[in-house]
Formats: C-alpha cells, structure tokens, sequence
C-alpha cells in the first residue's frame, strides 16, 4: 500500500512535538563515602565526605530528570543518603532514611538510587541519613525548570547555591555516641559554614572565605539551603535587599526582605540586585535560638559578596567588608513574620473535605535514670536522661528490617500501626506541664493512611522542659502550611485564620516556639514515610513518627517493587 505523504508528515509532526515534550534525561552519578583530611579552624580531621569533597558534589537536574546515583560506602560506618525534598512517588526504596525505607549501607557495600523528578523546580538537597554522618555528608540539588521552560521571574544573570553548615572541631559521630552514653545534650558546634567554609570571623579561616562575585546591576538568584545540624539560622546581606522567589522547590508569592530565617532541612531561594555602591558586602548567618536557656553555638559565619568592580585591595591594604545587621538570638517576632510572609504564587487546590483530622504534640522530655543506671548514663538536668516525642511516642527505629520492607513484605513485629491521632492526654500543652507528663513512652508506630486520604495535621509544640521552634520534615509529599500561631491551637478560634486559597507549600515547616502550625496534605505517595523534627539531636531523642500510605488503585498507585541490590539489615 502506497503510504499517504499528507499522513506521514502528521505522523512526523506527532512525533517530533512528542519528542520535544519528553526530552528529558537520565544522569548517572557516582558518590563515593569516603574518609578525607579537611582542614578548618587550625585543625585537621578524617571528615567523612563524598568523592573527597565538602560539601559534596551540587547534582544540577531538569524539572522531569531521573537521576541514578551509585552510592559506595568506603567509610567505616553505616550509611545512606537521602534526597530531601524529593518526593519519590512511587519510588520510596529511594528516600534513604536507615531503618525506615532501607537498611543502612555497610561498609564496603553499595547501593544504587533511582529515582525521577516530577513536577518539583527550586533547591533541594542531599545529605546522609544515619546517625550523625549528614554534618559532611551533603550537597545542592538544584532542579531546573524543564528544558524549554523558564522561571516565573526575570532569569537571573548567575545562580549561586549557599550551604550553610554546622562543623565540629572533633568526630561528630563521638559528638552523638557520647550523648547517648551520657543522656545529656551533645556539644554545640564549634563554627557554622558556608559552602563548607567558616569565614573571615574563626581563626585559621579568613584565607578561605567564600567569595561570591557579582557585577553592579546584576540580578543574581542565591539558593541557600540550611544543611546544619542542630540550628535555626538567620541569614542576611549586608545593604542588599532579598526578593524571596522559591522555598523548598516551590515557587512563592515573591516578596522583599533583609533577613531570612531557615530550619535545618529547608531552603529559600532570593533574588539580590547588586545596586549598591561597588565594595565587598558581607553574607552572614548565625543562630536563631528559640530554646530559652539552652546553649547554642553563637558564632557567626561569613561569606563575601564582591562587586567584580569593587577597588583592588592594594598588598597590604585589607578592604574591611560591610557586616549586616543579624537579629538578636531571640528575635522570634522576625522569625515569626519571615515564615508568615510565604503565599503560593496564585491560588492552589488545597484539600477541603478533610478524611484524618490528626494533632501531634511535638516537644522534649525527661527520663527518669533507668534502675540499674550509674549517674554517668544520667547527666541530663537533675540526674535524667533527654528525650523527645510526638503524642508521647519516642520514636526508635527497627535494627533487623526496615518499615517499607516489613511493610511490603508483611514481616510482623517490626513495627505496629497504633500511633495515636491525638495525644493521650489532653493538657495545657504551652503552659507549665506536670511532671507527670515529661516521660514518653519508647515504641516503633506508625499512623496508617488510606491512598488519596486528605489530612490535615495540627502539630504542637510543648514546652515540656523547654519549648522550642521545631523544623518538622515529612518525607515523601510537600505539605500546604495553613496557619501557625503561638500558644495552643484552639479549633474554634483558629480556624477561622486558615489561608485556604494560597498558602505555601513546603517540605519542612517551622512550628513556633510555644505554638503550632497546621498542615494539609493528599496521601497521593504510597510507602513509608519519616516525619521529623530535623534537628538531628531531636531526633536521636525519639522526636519522629512514621506513616504508612497504603496502594491505591493499579500501578500508577502501587509502591514499585523493591531493586534488587536494596541493602539487607
Ligand atoms: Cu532532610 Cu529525614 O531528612
């Protein structure tokens, strides 16, 4: 049969318009966990990194991307790597979090992580995910739009990921064993970082300082990411204003500030126009630390923003950089305003008719010293052990299979599925809590979803022992943050300041010193999935819970199988 030209070319038109929709690419990497010599503040360590660097190698993808990375463990500890921020549907064995979608890689062993990009553009990032190995053992991920597509702001002239990070003059792995063993708070750290380095105001690091050049007139997008540890961290620049354009790899209603605050876990992304008088600005970030009493690192890092026509410092000559104006440690008004200016750039489709009306009270706690315990397992306050919880669960992980594997396979007494809607006990959750109610109890629970469940979750702080702002992480969705408030969350009075036409959607969500946040979400994203205070001290302590989202439908709604190299416990 004689082909029909007119046909052919509608067909070769279908097929070249389906190939510019679909150009989107696998990338192939190698991340090598390795012990390497870092030398910062005078002093050398064996620091875990991957592929030698610290921070870790910046993945760069397209909205759309797969990306399969060959983890290799060369260190002497367990590891994994998550992807924060990745929503992984579908995809769970991925995530990366021990004990909860995979067993730890040992050393020696490797694993390989797939996983796509879907429909998520900004700044993510990756780090470790067992014990305290992520405080070297992160990097950028920074997802594009798709090839084609283009920001909802003017394109900037360069983009510049800014790391913040937490360094220890020691092991930070014996940092945690040691407060483990003792049942007291681990030691602060010794300097924060930016792109790995401390900056002009630690000894033995000014000759490193990150310098960020910029031309005058420029627009700039810097992605700044908070990879600490332990801390809240105010960031700002001096004389330059910030155009906020994206959080957590969802764009937002732009908006103009001098000072970011971000939870470890999150990240923002801010235009900066460099239309100040040619000369070197400091970029600074330093503790925002709401825990009334409680020691934290006080010091300061820096990094140069230097205008490429700023006067050559002549040898000898040192041209000072500008220092921003930082909050006070305390400033949690600005604290507060900053996480309340985030809108959704237009109005979203938030879930209405809500099927899981859940509230978890997040907060610390206090062990009384377990009989049998010498006072050297017991330094906590008053001769305790700290811990930490949600709805008075403390949270341990499983050792002999992870959740998703137990769950996928139906291997019983791994865990059980009674974690509570609500707290046990209702009481003045903000207020001065009886003693009575400092101990939770240890447990593996998860809180079982149906597929394409809508929750919405009230989490609360406690001022059990000390309140806290706390960055609460859930793994596998972004969330819409709806409210947040001080004190307790009344439903009545509360729910009347519910944004329900563009609140922000984000991956973490900082909940207010001595208050709450509300968040809503689709069960869309079958698996197991960590949520997390992502303070890593909390969650050493227990503060961490688990949902189990259940298959939907046929395949488009069913956790893949398992790869087959998945590491065995
Ligand atoms: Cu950024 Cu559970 O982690």
């Amino acid at each position: 049969m004689e082909a029909n030209p007119f046909c052919l070319a509608l067909l070769l038109l279908i097929f070249a318009s389906a190939m510019t929709i679909s150009n989107a690419k696998t990338q192939y990497h190698d991340f090598v966990i390795q012990a390497t010599p870092v030398k910062r503040l005078c002093k050398t360590h064996n620091t875990i990194t991957v592929n030698g660097m610290y921070p870790g190698p910046t993945l760069e993808v397209n909205n759309g991307d797969t990306l399969v990375i060959n983890v290799v463990n060369r260190a002497r500890y367990n590891a994994t790597i998550h992807w924060h921020g990745v929503r992984q549907v579908r995809t769970g064995w991925a995530d990366g979090p021990e004990f909860v979608t995979q067993c730890p890689i040992r050393p020696g062993g490797s694993y390989t992580y797939r996983f796509t990009i879907q429909g998520q553009e900004g700044t993510l990032w990756w780090h470790a995910h067992s014990s305290w190995l992520r405080a070297t053992v992160y990097g950028a991920l920074i997802i594009h739009p798709k090839e084609g597509d283009s920001y909802p702001f003017p394109k900037p002239k360069r983009e510049i990921p800014l790391l913040l990070g937490e360094w220890w003059d020691a092991n930070p792995i014996d940092v945690v064993r040691q407060a483990t063993r003792t049942g007291a708070a681990p030691n602060i750290s010794d300097a924060y970082t930016i792109n790995g380095q401390p900056g002009d105001l630690y000894s033995c690091s000014s000759r490193d300082t990150i310098i960020v050049p910029v031309g005058s007139g420029e627009t700039n997008l810097l992605r700044v990411v908070n990879s600490g540890l332990n801390q809240e961290l105010f960031f700002s620049v001096a004389n330059h204003k910030l155009t906020v354009v994206g959080a957590d790899a969802s764009y937002v209603k732009p908006f103009i500030t001098t000072v970011l605050m971000l939870g470890p876990g999150q990240t923002t992304d801010v235009l900066i126009t460099a239309d100040q008088p040619p000369a070197r600005y400091y970029i600074a970030a330093r503790a925002y630390a709401s825990a009334q009493g409680a020691p934290f690192d006080n010091t300061t890092t820096t990094a140069i923003l230097e205008y490429k026509s700023a006067p050559c410092p002549a040898i000898g000559v040192l041209v000072k950089a500008v220092m921003p104006i930082l909050p006070e440690f305390n400033d949690t008004a600005t604290a507060a305003a900053f996480t309340k200016s985030f809108r959704s750039p237009r109005k979203v489709l938030v879930p209405i008719e809500i099927d899981e009306n859940l509230f978890f009270t997040v907060g610390l706690g206090l062990n009384n010293c377990p009989t049998g315990s010498s006072s050297a397992n017991c330094q906590g306050p008053n001769g305790t052990r700290f811990t930490a919880s949600m709805n008075n669960e403390s949270f341990v992980l499983p050792s002999t299979f992870s959740l998703l594997q137990a769950h996928h396979q139906g291997i019983p007494g791994v865990f059980t599925t009674d974690f509570p809607a609500t707290p046990p006990v209702k009481f003045d959750y903000t207020g001065n809590v009886s003693r009575s109610l400092w101990q939770p109890v240890p447990g593996t629970k998860v809180y079982k979803l149906k597929y394409g469940a809508k929750v919405q979750l009230v989490l609360q702080g406690t001022s059990i022992f000390t309140a806290e702002n706390h960055p609460i992480h859930l793994h596998g969705y972004d969330f819409y943050i709806i409210a947040e408030g001080f004190g307790n969350f009344d439903p009545e009075k509360d729910s009347e300041k519910f944004n329900l036409v563009d609140p922000p959607l984000r991956n973490t969500a900082s909940v207010p010193v001595g208050g709450w946040s509300v968040i809503r979400f689709i069960a869309d994203n079958p698996g197991v999935w960590l949520m997390h205070c992502h303070l890593d001290v909390h969650i050493t302590w227990g503060l961490a819970m688990a949902f189990l989202v259940e298959n939907g439908v046929g395949e488009l709604e069913t956790l893949e199988p398992p790869p087959e190299d998945l590491p065995l416990c």
